[in-house]
């Protein structure tokens, strides 16, 4: 089948298959993956304007072949993107380009987040989690997410940007609304959708804008200063360094917030292995591995085909919309043992939970590093653990995978 290539208004990556539209299915949308993987590995949806793909090796060879399969959303035929000189500044981000401007951008702060420099900032960031969870767990319940998860490494991405972490309520709604999938999809829902992210997308460039140049003026050790100083260099446009501001903080929260909740929720729905984490007897950094190709935070990506390639038989046309799936990758039982079972000692462990290629993770060891801490501060805190309620709601994205409350009760300790 060939996708239509006439300009419509699909947003591939801001709507869910209409099989994972329910609350259940999105919560567990892994039996249908499965189905998937199985009858349709590679399928085009009417609906949403693009391809599906899941099978692992198909995912690998789109993540690894950025030539044929660009981030770049402007090379769709069927998206429909504002005028240029109205577009966010997330559009002039390392995440949407390719090749030697990919290169380029993520050059300017790569340092900064590899493993030996994330490391030497573990102290300030036991030090965060233990100032969130010594309030938290008084009275022995809270909220995973707000109490936790949310906030933690959105004081940590605001301390290394350079930015109050008391703005954080504004970060949060700007965060949620840039990555959130309207569930109406009327045109007044979708206006008023486009209106919020506009809003929000104005509103978080003028917050950095500000910054920006009070650190050109006077530059600090931190990272708006080194975006600051890239620019005032020309190593980058005004455009790209507020892009950068932005996307930095997005993804540096967002992501890590349902890691952690989503470690929660596979762990204390698996009462042995919480408990091997606990005792030792198994890694953390094993078990969140684990967490990540189980339940991973980021679902699905969106590449384009910049020419007519052909996947598992299938013809796909220049300018078409792709998105490789990488939770049902996850799951492809060619790569991984019983690929339905939690198995904190999973090894090898090659999941896809940070992506593959360029554009894997930068922010990969900061993550690996934030659940690690954060976890293991909440165990020193927190015995027997138990999820309360039964309801849970799955966050609103397309691709953001977590849920937006997670309540436990446990013995303060
Ligand atoms: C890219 C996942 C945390 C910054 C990516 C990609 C994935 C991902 C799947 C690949 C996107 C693509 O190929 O199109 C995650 C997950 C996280 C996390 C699951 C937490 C558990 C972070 C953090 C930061 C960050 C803490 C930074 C503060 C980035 C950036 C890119 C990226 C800048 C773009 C890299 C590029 O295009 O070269 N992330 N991320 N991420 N992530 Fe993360």
């Amino acid at each position: 089948m060939s996708a239509p290539t006439d300009e419509g208004d699909a947003q591939s990556l801001e709507r869910v298959p209409s099989a994972l539209s329910t609350r259940e299915a999105w919560l567990d949308p892994f039996d249908w993956y499965a189905e998937m993987r199985e009858d349709h590995p590679v399928r085009y949806d009417d609906h949403r304007e693009c391809w599906d793909v899941f099978r692992y090796d198909d995912v690998d060879r789109i993540l690894d072949d950025p030539e044929t399969f660009s981030s770049d959303p402007r090379l769709a035929s069927t998206i429909d993107l504002p005028p240029e000189d109205e577009q966010s500044p997330i559009m002039e981000t390392m995440l949407l380009t390719d090749g030697d401007r990919h290169d380029r951008l993520r050059g300017v702060v790569e340092d900064w987040f590899r493993p030996r420099a994330i490391a030497g900032r573990a102290a300030r960031f036991e030090e965060i989690a233990a100032d969130l969870l010594d309030d938290a767990v008084e009275g022995g319940r809270m909220d995973v997410i707000d109490d936790f998860a949310y906030p933690f490494p959105v004081i940590v991405i605001a301390e290394l940007l350079g930015v109050p972490s008391e703005d954080r309520p504004q970060f949060r709604r700007w965060s949620e609304t840039l990555v959130e999938t309207p569930t109406d999809t009327s045109e007044a829902a979708t206006e008023a959708y486009q209106e919020r992210q506009q809003e929000a997308s104005e509103e978080l460039a003028e917050y950095f804008e500000e910054k920006l140049d009070a650190r050109a003026r006077e530059p600090r050790d931190d990272l708006i200063t080194v975006i600051a100083e890239a620019a005032s260099e020309d190593r980058l446009t005004h455009e790209e360094a507020l892009g950068f501001c932005m996307l930095l903080l997005v993804a540096g929260n967002i992501t890590t917030t349902n890691l952690i909740g989503n470690a929660m929720r596979c762990l204390t729905a698996h009462p042995t292995a919480l408990e091997r984490v606990r005792d030792g007897s198994v890694s953390i950094e094993s078990a969140v591995e684990e967490v990540l190709r189980y339940r991973s935070p980021v679902q699905a990506l969106a590449r384009i085909a910049t020419e007519p390639v052909e996947l598992r038989g299938t013809e796909i046309e220049a300018g078409d919309v792709v998105v490789p799936w990488l939770g049902a990758a996850n799951r492809d039982g060619d790569v991984f043992a019983d690929p339905g079972e939690f198995r904190i000692d999973r090894a090898p462990n090659p999941h896809f939970g940070f992506g593959r290629g360029t554009h894997y993770c930068l922010g990969a060891p900061l993550a690996r590093m934030e659940a690690r801490i954060g976890l293991n501060a909440l165990f020193e805190r927190a015995a027997d653990i138990e999820r309360r309620g039964e309801t849970l709601q799955p966050v609103r994205s397309a691709f953001i995978y977590g849920v937006e409350e997670f309540p436990i009760e446990f013995r303060p300790r």
